[in-house]
C-alpha cells in the first residue's frame, strides 16, 4: 500500500544501517533531489593508508550481483522523489552503461536529461588505452517537465574580435542592438572539468571515495532551492550532506559503514579530524 506523501520527514539525521531498509520506511515523495555514489563494481578494495577507513567494492556474483544490488535502491529512489525532484547516479565505466539500461526502465527512458561527464587529471597513466579520467553522473527527472532545474553559469566567453561598450564590458553587435554575455558566463554544460581532491587538500577526511564539494554544490545549486530536502542514502563522508547544510537545505544521510556515518556526522557538526596519512589504494 502506498505511504502518504509528505515533506514533513526528520532530518538532519544520519542513518547507520543497508539504505534499502532506511528507505523503505520513509514515504512517498519526501525527498526533492537524490544524490547517489554507490559501489562502482570496480572489483577493488580500497584502503586509507591509517588501515582504519575500508571500502569494499568486489563483488563475488559478477555484474548481475551489483545489478540486483542496486534495483531495489534505485526503485526506492524513485519513489522517494517529489514529482518536481531529480536523482543523480554517480558510477563511471565499470557499470554505468548497464545501470543507464536499468534506470530506463525503473524512470522511463523519456525521464532521462543528461549524462553529465566529470572530468579530472589526477591519477594513474596509461600506455595501452587512452588514460581513463571521468566520472559519469546520470541525471534522471522523477517527472521530466516538472523538474526544478536552475541554469548554472561557470568559465568565461571567448572575447576576441569582440567589441567593447563604455563601461569596457564586451558585446556583440546584432541587428537587434548589443547583445552582451551572460555576467557569470557561459551557461555549463554536461561536461565538468572539477579536479580531483588533492592529497593535501583540506576537505579530505581519509575516506576512500570522497568526492569534491564543488561537484555536490553544482548538483545541489542546479536541482534544489533553499530549505528543500536532500538526501544521501551511500553518503560515505558525508560530503553531500556538508554541502546541502551550508547551502541552506535541509538533508538525510545513510551509510552502512560504522566509520563512514561517525566521519559524516563529525563533518556535518563541523568536529572533521584531519587525515594522518595520504590516501593509498586501488
Ligand atoms: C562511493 S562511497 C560514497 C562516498 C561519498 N560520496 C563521499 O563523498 O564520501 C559509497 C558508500 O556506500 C556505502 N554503502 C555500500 N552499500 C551500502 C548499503 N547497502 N547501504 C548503505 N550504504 C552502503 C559504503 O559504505 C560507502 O561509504
Amino acid at each position: 500500500m502506498e505511504k502518504p506523501a509528505t515533506a514533513s520527514i526528520e532530518t538532519g539525521r544520519i542513518v547507520c544501517g543497508d539504505n534499502v531498509a532506511f528507505m523503505a520506511g520513509l514515504p512517498d515523495a519526501c525527498c526533492d533531489l537524490i544524490y547517489a555514489d554507490p559501489p562502482f563494481f570496480t572489483g577493488k578494495t580500497k584502503t586509507q593508508a591509517d588501515g582504519k577507513h575500508r571500502f569494499n567494492d568486489s563483488w563475488e556474483g559478477g555484474l548481475d550481483s551489483f545489478l540486483d544490488f542496486l534495483r531495489p535502491r534505485l526503485e526506492q529512489m524513485r519513489r522517494l522523489l517529489k514529482p518536481t525532484g531529480s536523482l543523480y547516479l554517480h558510477l563511471d565505466w565499470h557499470a554505468v552503461h548497464y545501470t543507464k539500461v536499468m534506470l530506463d526502465e525503473i524512470f522511463g527512458g523519456d525521464h532521462f536529461c543528461n549524462e553529465i561527464i566529470w572530468s579530472y587529471r589526477t591519477g594513474g597513466h596509461a600506455t595501452r588505452w587512452f588514460a581513463r579520467k571521468h566520472d559519469t553522473v546520470l541525471f534522471y527527472a522523477r517527472q521530466a517537465g516538472r523538474q526544478k532545474f536552475h541554469v548554472q553559469h561557470d568559465g568565461r566567453f571567448r572575447t576576441d574580435g569582440m567589441k567593447y561598450d563604455e563601461q569596457g564590458r564586451p558585446y556583440k553587435q546584432t541587428k537587434a542592438g548589443r547583445l552582451y554575455f551572460h555576467p557569470e558566463g557561459p551557461a555549463m554544460t554536461d561536461v565538468w572539468e572539477i579536479p580531483f581532491l588533492s592529497t593535501v587538500s583540506l576537505e579530505r577526511t581519509g575516506y576512500p571515495t570522497q568526492k569534491p564539494e564543488a561537484l555536490l554544490e553544482r548538483i545541489i545549486k542546479a536541482s534544489s532551492d533553499s530549505d528543500d530536502i536532500v538526501a544521501d542514502f551511500f553518503c560515505g563522508s558525508g560530503t553531500t550532506l556538508a554541502v546541502a547544510q551550508r547551502l541552506g537545505r535541509r538533508w538525510l544521510g545513510c551509510d552502512i559503514s560504522p566509520e563512514a556515518v561517525d566521519l559524516a556526522r563529525r563533518r556535518v557538526t563541523g568536529d572533521q579530524p584531519r587525515p594522518p596519512f595520504p590516501e593509498t589504494g586501488g
